[in-house]
């Protein structure tokens, strides 16, 4: 594959492991499913962020900041990651969250003191609001004379999962049967196109099933579309058409909507837990497995055909979830 010319900052020293989930084999009475368990990172509880990490911090030092900002709601997996790997970097880190500063809200964000971030709650603002209110301090922080970088650009953020692609290409051409299919979430974007981006540079592309967490069909694949197109041409590598690659998209496991857990992921949930001993949560990874399981069952993925999952972590929020639970959590076998 070519390689990506970029600016990067190393977090990663090893490939994140490739497993078979025989456990789960034999409870689903299926053969060769597999799990990229991205959420075993050495840095921070790991997830898919650390990856657009490595390029977003790149550009920070490119650009010479001394100081990276960062913003999500108080469980952000994205605010957590950057807040570790700054404090690997050497760089300043300020977490904006848009919601009230409460006792749970602190809770949810914890980590992030921890990795030495200055946490500002902003109040129950909106998206665009808090884009606002970020870029306001940014400002105010040129006019102290100090350098920010406000993490979260798309494009850079895409460029981790173009490498992640090379690197389960790699680790599949090393299986007697490589991997066919990939299922991964389905939410901003930028870890969907950047895998689909990265999968395109290969000889033999993976079929990728995309589990909607987030938003409609439509919406989901006109935002791969966009990330897709400037992928192309921000690293002026030649791939194929978006429309001639071998894409599904899979809405019925979103459910109600974006964090709102549905019967299937809590049952992933359980059965990832008790055959493997994996942890999903519940907003982005336990929906992709529910979609895994249900797609294995159904013969999605035909007999001799390999089908892995990429776990994207987010693991650490999990702690926060218990009230999500509807069922409870019995005990194995009840
Ligand atoms: C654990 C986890 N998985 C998947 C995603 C979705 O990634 P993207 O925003 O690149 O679509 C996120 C985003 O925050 C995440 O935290």
């Amino acid at each position: 594959m070519s390689e990506i010319k970029a600016p990067r900052f190393k977090l990663l020293e090893a490939e994140t492991p490739l497993r078979r989930l025989t456990r789960l084999e034999e409870r689903l009475d299926r053969r060769l499913l597999y799990v990229k368990r991205d959420d075993q990172m050495e840095i921070g509880m790991g997830g898919n962020k650390l990856r657009s990490l490595e390029f977003w911090l790149g550009a920070a030092i490119a650009e010479s900041a001394d100081i990276v900002l960062v913003a999500g709601g108080p469980m952000s997996n994205q605010c957590r990651l950057t807040a570790a790997a700054a404090a690997v970097a050497g760089l300043d880190c300020i977490v904006f969250h848009n919601a009230r500063e409460h006792e749970e809200s602190r809770r949810a964000s914890f980590l992030n003191g921890l990795f030495g971030a200055q946490v500002r709650f902003l109040g129950p603002v909106d998206e665009t609001r808090r884009a606002i209110m970020v870029e306001d301090a940014a400002a105010e922080l040129r006019r102290q004379g100090r350098r920010p970088y406000v993490v979260g650009d798309a494009i850079i953020g895409a460029l981790g999962y173009v490498a992640a692609a090379g690197e389960l290409h790699r680790q599949s051409r090393e299986l007697d049967h490589p991997i066919r299919h990939v299922v991964l979430p389905g939410s901003m974007g930028p870890t969907e196109a950047g895998f689909i981006f990265g999968n395109a540079l290969q000889d033999d592309p993976f079929e990728i099933h995309l589990v909607s967490v987030e938003y409609g069909q439509a919406d989901l694949a006109a935002r791969i579309a966009r990330i897709y197109g400037d992928l192309a041409a921000h690293t002026g590598l030649f791939v194929a058409d978006l429309n001639n690659l071998p894409i599904h998209y899979h809405m019925d496991y979103l459910g109600p909507g974006y964090g709102e857990p549905t019967l299937a992921s809590e049952e992933a949930i359980l059965t990832l837990a008790r055959t493997e001993g994996i942890l999903l949560e519940h907003v982005y990874t336990a929906k992709t497995f529910a979609g895994f399981i249900d797609m294995a069952l159904r013969g999605r993925f035909p007999a001799g055909e390999p089908a892995c999952v990429i776990h994207t972590g987010g693991t650490a929020s999990l702690f926060s979830q218990f009230h999500l639970f509807r069922q409870g959590i019995t005990v194995a076998g009840q």
